[in-house]
């Protein structure tokens, strides 16, 4: 039954070439300038109808079927990080501090694969296949990007599927998860405005570092207090900026963080709770206290049967065995934003390789995966499409 694995596999040499072509020369959100270009000439060699600059750097790649029926949309990322590679392979990146330290590099040569495979079986689709490379997943927002330029309309997708190459997760093995797979994303800035002065003249002051400092251990107590103990979340400030002499009381703190969540009600009660405590506490102490929030992303939450259907492919090709599901994950992805308004399912395959070293998590500066998952991840995406479009 699996159809594509062969396929896929001889067009191994190819993914390789494609992945590290791009891992040379990786591009931050919104800059995958020669990224985007690679993509669309390349679809566009293949004969699909292509549209460049969907959410900025992002492109579509529409394969007609030969008969109609429903649209299938497949979704890739294509952005880097901005990580100094520590890695010495020669495919290593040439661009100081930008690095494929994700795997999108190897999304988008999957997305090239399974279009290249896909268009030799026009004449047995019933329906049409919507490729979409998405630009600046990393926390910028390039799903947005790409829906308020349409990417979910004419055609309207009927099912979305996505995946994300796993490194925690051995080569040959698969995750899918029907519900609740990745947190919802969050993240604020905290201004504390008080009134400064002389370290010697605390009465003629409000300190906004004594009241900042408060802050932070009130915020802890939203995980511990506010939500359901059946629930799950985290919050962290990650940075807490004030002052600047030792002799001096600062006028003003800023502090940013975020929190990470899976239920929409306890998104709200955090939100509703941080709100409550940067005001009321800096109120107290006769400060002013304002938050701004930056959403980065929603829950991945996949459909019941669109993942029943990854899953009976990706057991057909990997093996039963190693198909599993997972408890969901604090890691956000902004494939939530299509699954929010599409049925489909995102899912993980896996690329560590401890044997060869390949083993480092994503966003390490040596990260760098097996790429036999490349060919798996083809086979598996081309099979699951030509199932539902046949
Ligand atoms: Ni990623």
């Amino acid at each position: 039954m699996a159809d594509f694995l062969p396929e896929s596999q001889a067009l191994l040499p190819r993914l390789i070439g494609w992945r590290r072509d791009l891992h040379r020369h990786p591009e931050l959100g919104f800059q995958e300038v020669r990224t985007s270009g690679i993509v669309a000439r390349a679809l566009h060699e293949l004969g699909l109808e292509v549209i460049s600059g969907v959410g900025r750097t992002g492109v579509v790649g529409i394969l007609e079927g030969s008969r109609p029926g429903p649209t299938v949309m497949l979704r890739f990322d294509m952005d880097a990080l901005p990580i100094t590679e520590a890695n010495q392979t020669n495919y290593a990146s040439e661009v100081p501090g930008v690095m494929h330290a994700c795997g999108h590099d190897g999304h988008t040569a999957i997305g090239l694969g399974v279009a290249t495979l896909l268009v030799q079986r026009r004449q047995e689709l019933a329906g049409r296949v919507k490729f979409v490379f998405q630009p600046a997943e990393e926390g910028l927002g390039g799903a947005l990007a790409m829906i308020h330029d349409g990417v979910l309309e004419s055609p309207k997708p009927d099912i979305a599927f996505g995946l994300h190459l796993w490194n925690t997760l051995p080569i040959g093995r698969a995750i899918v998860q029907p519900g609740t797979l990745m947190a919802a994303s969050d993240k604020f800035l905290l201004r504390i405005r008080g009134r400064g002065g002389h370290g010697a003249l605390p009465h003629e002051t409000v300190d906004a570092v004594v009241i900042g400092a408060q802050l932070v251990n009130a915020l802890q107590t939203i995980v511990s207090r506010n939500v359901d103990p059946t629930q799950t979340a985290v919050l962290t400030v990650g940075r807490f900026q004030a002052g600047q002499a030792y002799n001096v009381i600062a006028e003003e703190a800023e502090l940013v963080g975020g929190f990470r969540s899976f239920h929409p009600a306890v998104r709200q009660t955090i939100i509703e709770r941080v709100e409550a405590l940067t005001k009321g506490l800096a109120a107290a102490f006769g400060a002013t206290g304002e938050v701004e929030w930056f959403p980065i992303a929603p829950a991945v939450v996949n459909d019941a049967e669109a993942a029943a259907h990854i899953e009976a492919v990706a057991r057909d090709i990997l093996g039963a065995e190693n198909v599993s599901g997972t408890a969901p994950i604090m890691v956000s992805e902004d494939m939530a934003e299509f699954l929010n308004r599409v049925p489909g399912c995102f899912f993980f395959i896996g690329s560590m390789n401890e044997e060869r070293g390949l083993k480092h998590p994503h966003h390490n500066p040596r990260f760098d995966f097996d790429e036999n998952a490349l060919a798996l991840g083809v086979a598996i995406l081309c099979e699951a499409t030509a199932r539902l479009l046949r």
